[in-house]
């Protein structure tokens, strides 16, 4: 039905010319190099600053050193104080853990997750297609829930609920359920109400959320964007105690 193709080339702007921001890369540039003076010449000052504070914060100085796997204590530190003010929330330090970019986090869960053939995933169609390549890579099996066009490519529980009993028919033990918000490749915002009815979901079947979320601030409709950290917190016990998940931000 299309006369032609527009090439958004989806989850890389900077190969269509969107500047990177370059905030982060002189801050990393002069943590790397660690010559204030020499830095100040060339970077920003407040790139310049910033790069002071972290690496006052780092023993020795040293940021080629190595950390704790979680990452190094200062930036958990931001983090958490990041989620706590989005999402109105007290957040345990050893809840996060820093990795580099999103995929590494949505690896290492999914390794985790699929010890076996039979262990399924649920997978939004159509997705970022790392949740596929994963769960063929690790020897799992994927369970497709087909989005809704007809409603933006929202959600439903219906969908939800036939896909897991399909998987469950054929002997799939379902593991997880990755919900993708706002979307790629679709945009859609999940409202909610939409995310209270996946979290009610994923606790009626106890399976766990994989929660990707880095499109977080790109929303390009007119509604706000609602974590599913906050969604469960919101919605208080037996949910908040109860269902597990992983939330990734890049
Ligand atoms: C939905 C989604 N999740 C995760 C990623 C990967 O993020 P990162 O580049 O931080 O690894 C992308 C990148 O395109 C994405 O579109």
């Amino acid at each position: 039905p299309f006369d032609k193709i527009t090439y958004l080339n989806v989850g890389n702007p900077q190969d269509l010319g969107q500047k990177p921001i370059t905030f982060n890369r002189e801050v990393l540039a002069s943590c790397l190099t660690d010559d204030p003076e020499r830095n100040r010449m060339i970077y920003s000052a407040d790139a310049v600053d910033r790069a002071d504070f972290y690496l006052s914060n780092i023993n020795n100085r040293a940021a080629g050193a190595y950390s704790d796997s979680p990452g190094i204590d200062i930036i958990v530190k931001e983090v958490k104080s990041f989620i706590e003010k989005r999402d109105d929330v007290e957040v345990g330090e050893d809840n996060i853990f820093l990795t580099e970019g999103a995929n590494e986090g949505i690896t290492l869960m999914m390794r985790l997750l699929i010890r076996e053939k039979s262990d399924g995933i649920m997978i939004p169609i159509p997705q970022y297609p790392i949740y596929s390549a994963l769960t063929t890579k690790y020897n799992g099996s994927q369970v497709p829930y087909y989005l809704d066009e007809n409603k933006g490519w929202g959600m439903s529980y219906e969908e939800l609920e036939r896909s897991y009993n399909e998987a469950t028919d054929r002997g799939v033990n379902v593991r997880a359920l990755v919900v993708i918000n706002p979307g790629n490749p679709t945009g859609h915002v999940l409202t909610q109400k939409d995310l209270n009815k996946v979290i009610q979901f994923a606790h009626d079947k106890q399976i766990l959320v994989l929660a990707d979320e880095v499109y977080q601030r790109n929303i390009y409709v007119d509604k706000e964007f609602c974590s599913v950290r906050k969604t469960l917190s919101e919605l208080g016990s037996p949910y908040n105690d109860h269902v597990e998940l992983a939330s990734f931000h890049s």
